[in-house]
């Protein structure tokens, strides 16, 4: 009586496939019904389920090969076994709905003759959520006791894959929600964040805004400092005015003077006209100067003259110019060390670093990886690859436990690339390609000295099982030393 390609295993692997890739609860209910119906060579089916508002009603979720002015017709008659289903908690079979003494006499099952029915309940921890309705018009006994336990694994399986769609819906939205809300409350578009962290680096911001005050931007690269420095100039009192980016390590020292200051005709070979500079032409509006610690030690000194005097004077030339331009800086080197090394000057650096705004590495905001993945998703999955719509849970854990070395730079390539690799509506972890095993070197090239001796204490003390004063005494450091480590590195918002 079995249909002769009857798979159950092949089916309910392909459900469970199905738990892991749709996040989407109707498409999960399509998928889920769809197979069941294949696998059991039924004609039609539906999934009811649970209004959410009223546990008395429900509603059709899902349907398969019910034309949709037929599907009255068809609840209708399905109405007594859906019932009983739901109000037993048990599965029903009816072989031959006409000699079915319990539901043969219903007319529409007559009208419709439909031959034979399944139907199972759908539960979520013993609770009745719904449940899967298959039928058949062209053969009688189609369905058999054979099937049922097929029928409840499915059913099993779909109220699990149901379960994870809608929770990950709500994490999403949820996701959405505070990613919106955030932008209103901080007001800095394209900033995106909401740890601990960075809503400090917003509340400087929005305090340093409508100042003249000079701001250093110190972090690691791909933090976001030129972002911010941007931000700055764009939501203060100097947006109408120029902003003038700078990057003070890519400029041959013998160049940058005149760019910065400008030039008279005649005053060095290749000064074939006079030349306004950088800073004349920020007048009224905001200089960054991006990799700051770059500046020789000449440029350093006309700078600071620039920054007491608030006057320039072009190459050349003597005469004395006024200008009004707020000097924003950044630099990922530790100008602190390079001052006690002689390499620059202390004074300057507190010229620029009237307020200091210090961007934390992705890897001690690890809350707001998914958001700003979200968002770099949202940007990337546009025209011919706006089909992409999401990232499965997996690429979630993976985006939250890579150590970010690039910071949010490569955060944004990642995502990408991911865009570009995924085959669907999801991004899976394995478009990410992130670099394997990364955190289980204790060094890498390109990474900060501090988080090669962060994961060299961390591996020690997982090889110590976690014990303070043997991983102390393994390291040759005191357990005040560790434990005030250990507590630094405890982030904010895990
Ligand atoms: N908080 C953030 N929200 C959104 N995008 C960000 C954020 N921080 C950095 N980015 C993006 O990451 C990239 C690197 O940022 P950038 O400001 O150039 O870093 P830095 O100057 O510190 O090297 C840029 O494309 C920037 O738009
Ligand atoms: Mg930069």
């Amino acid at each position: 009586m079995e249909s002769s390609d009857y798979s159950p295993f092949a089916a309910l692997s392909e459900i469970a496939l199905t738990i892991n890739s749709l996040q989407d609860p109707g498409e999960v209910l399509e998928r889920v019904l769809r197979v069941a119906v294949e696998t059991l060579d039924a004609e039609r089916g539906f999934v009811l389920l649970h209004r959410p508002e009223d546990d008395e009603l429900f509603e059709v979720r899902a349907q398969f090969n019910i034309a949709a002015d037929h599907l009255g017709e068809i609840m209708r008659i399905s109405t007594s076994v859906v019932r009983e289903v739901l109000d037993s908690g048990e599965p029903i079979l009816v072989f031959e709905t006409e000699n079915d003494g319990r539901y043969g006499s219903s007319e529409s099952i007559v009208i419709e003759k439909i031959q034979s029915i399944a139907c199972v309940p759908l539960k979520r921890k013993e609770k009745q959520i719904g449940a899967i309705y298959l039928d058949s018009v062209t053969r009688r006994g189609r369905f058999t006791p054979v099937h049922l336990p097929f029928l409840s694994a499915v059913a099993n399986q779909a109220a699990v894959a149901l379960e994870n769609a809608e929770l990950y819906q709500s994490l999403r939205d949820e996701n959405r929600r505070l990613r919106s809300e955030v932008q209103r409350m901080h007001g800095f578009e394209g900033i995106i964040g909401q740890s601990a962290a960075m809503r400090e680096v917003f509340e400087t911001m929005t305090q340093v805004l409508d100042t003249s005050a000079t701001v250093m931007l110190t972090g690691e690269s791909g933090t976001g400092k030129e972002l911010v420095a941007r931000a700055l100039h764009y939501n203060g009192e100097r947006r109408d005015k120029p902003f003038i980016a700078v990057f003070c390590g890519s400029i041959p020292e013998s160049l940058l003077e005149s760019e910065l200051f400008g030039h008279k005709k005649g005053s060095f070979t290749g000064a074939t006209a006079d030349k306004r500079g950088l800073f004349e032409a920020a007048n009224g509006g905001t200089i960054f100067l991006d990799e700051v610690s770059e500046l020789s030690a000449r440029m350093q000194t006309s700078l600071l003259r620039v920054l007491q005097e608030g006057e320039i004077k072009r190459v050349g030339e003597e005469t004395i110019r006024k200008i009004d331009v707020r000097v924003l800086s950044a630099t990922n080197r530790p100008l602190k060390e390079l001052i006690a090394e002689g390499d620059f000057r202390e004074d300057l650096y507190y010229r620029l670093n009237t307020i200091e705004i210090t961007l934390p590495p992705l890897r001690q905001r690890r809350s707001d990886v998914v958001l700003l993945a979200d968002h770099f998703l949202e940007r990337f999955a546009t025209g011919s690859r706006d089909y992409v719509k999401r990232f499965t849970i997996d690429a979630q854990t993976a985006l939250k436990s890579y150590p970010w070395p690039g910071n949010v730079r490569e955060l944004e390539n990642t995502i990408e690339r991911a865009v570009v690799l995924a085959k669907g509506e999801t991004i899976d972890a394995a478009d990410l390609r992130l670099p394997k095993d990364i955190d289980a070197l204790p060094y890498a090239p390109g990474l900060p000295l501090k988080e090669m001796e962060r994961r060299f204490v961390l591996q020690t003390m997982e090889a110590n099982d976690g014990n303070v004063t043997a991983t102390a005494e393994a390291l040759g450091v005191s357990r005040r030393w560790l434990h005030y480590r250990l507590k630094e590195w405890e982030s904010p918002d895990e």
